[in-house]
């Protein structure tokens, strides 16, 4: 039996449109998945046996959006991608500890049994992780540094008067009330930049990008060089081989959620085209 909540989420800078469903996995005879024509379903095992708690993602270019369909395994290894349209899918395996398994060609009624590959590097492991972890490498200034003392100081202008006030520009009261940070293209400074003498310099030069730069630069001067500082170390250590505490696989009802993503929107959209 199925039972099954749907929700339609927009996401705020991104072009793809996802669903969730929730999915109780059910056992046929035998012990083997019970599934239907449209399902692809089976068991995913790593060098240890099976591998709980990791997503398998059912992606295809065949329909007239990019479309992809991820679920989560039991504790027994086991999958089922319920529902999908007819169309030839690239099938796959991706978890935390783990780095994406190679891609397996499946249509729907196929039984597939899929292999968990083990990342070989703390970094490989961590290329995987939800923006935010690496968002909370950042480093805070200490509450002992507030109200700042401004630009012959620490670098922090005096109105901004407690660490709370600092954490709010950091989060949603300023960074992120437009996009995520921690996502690789934030956490690293791409070469096609341009040559900086420091990450300082670049992180001064990018912010000022695109028509979102006036209000990026805006932000950031609210507090003062020091927070430019900051975003400097921060892309500086993680270059470095820095990577955040690893996440939790899924647990419990978590590993029902069923996540149906297909794009809607190209990248010459702007963020507000989708509104
Ligand atoms: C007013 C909305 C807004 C705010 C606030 C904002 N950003 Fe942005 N940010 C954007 C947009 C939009 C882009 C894409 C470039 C463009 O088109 O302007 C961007 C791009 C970036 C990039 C470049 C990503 C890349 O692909 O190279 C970085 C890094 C970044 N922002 C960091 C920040 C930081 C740090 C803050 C806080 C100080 C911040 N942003 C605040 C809207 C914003």
């Amino acid at each position: 039996m199925r039972t099954r909540l749907t929700f339609l989420l927009l996401t705020g800078a991104c072009t793809a449109l996802l669903a969730f469903t929730s999915i109780g996995a059910t056992q046929g005879p035998g012990g083997a998945i019970a599934m239907d024509g449209d399902d692809i379903a089976g068991v995913v095992t790593g060098p240890k046996g099976p591998e709980a708690g990791v997503w398998v993602i059912a992606e295809t270019t065949d329909l007239p959006t990019k479309f992809s369909r991820t679920v989560v395994t039991d504790d027994q290894g086991r999958y089922l991608i319920p529902d999908l349209p007819k169309a030839s899918y690239q099938v796959w395996v991706r978890g935390y500890g783990l780095v994406d398994s190679p891609k397996s060609t499946a249509t729907p009624g196929a039984r597939l049994a899929l292999e968990a590959v083990v990342a070989p590097t703390p970094q490989a492991a961590a290329h995987y992780y939800p923006a935010g972890f690496w968002y909370s490498l950042l480093e805070i200034p200490a509450e002992r540094e507030f109200p700042g003392t401004g630009g012959t100081g620490n670098g922090i202008q005096p109105a901004i008067t407690s660490q709370q006030q600092y954490l709010r520009v950091v989060k949603s009261g300023g960074c992120t009330t437009c996009h995520q940070l921690g996502t690789i293209g934030t956490r690293e400074i791409p070469k096609d930049l341009g040559h900086f003498n420091s990450s300082l310099d670049a992180w001064q030069r990018r912010i000022a990008s695109g028509q979102a730069g006036g209000a990026m630069v805006g932000t950031i001067n609210q507090v003062g060089l020091r927070m430019q500082q900051e975003f400097a170390n921060w892309t500086d250590r993680i270059k470095a081989g820095a990577v955040p505490p690893a996440p939790p696989r899924p647990q419990g009802l978590e590993r029902n959620v069923v996540i149906t993503q297909w794009d809607w929107a190209d990248p010459k959209h702007y963020l507000h085209d989708e509104v």
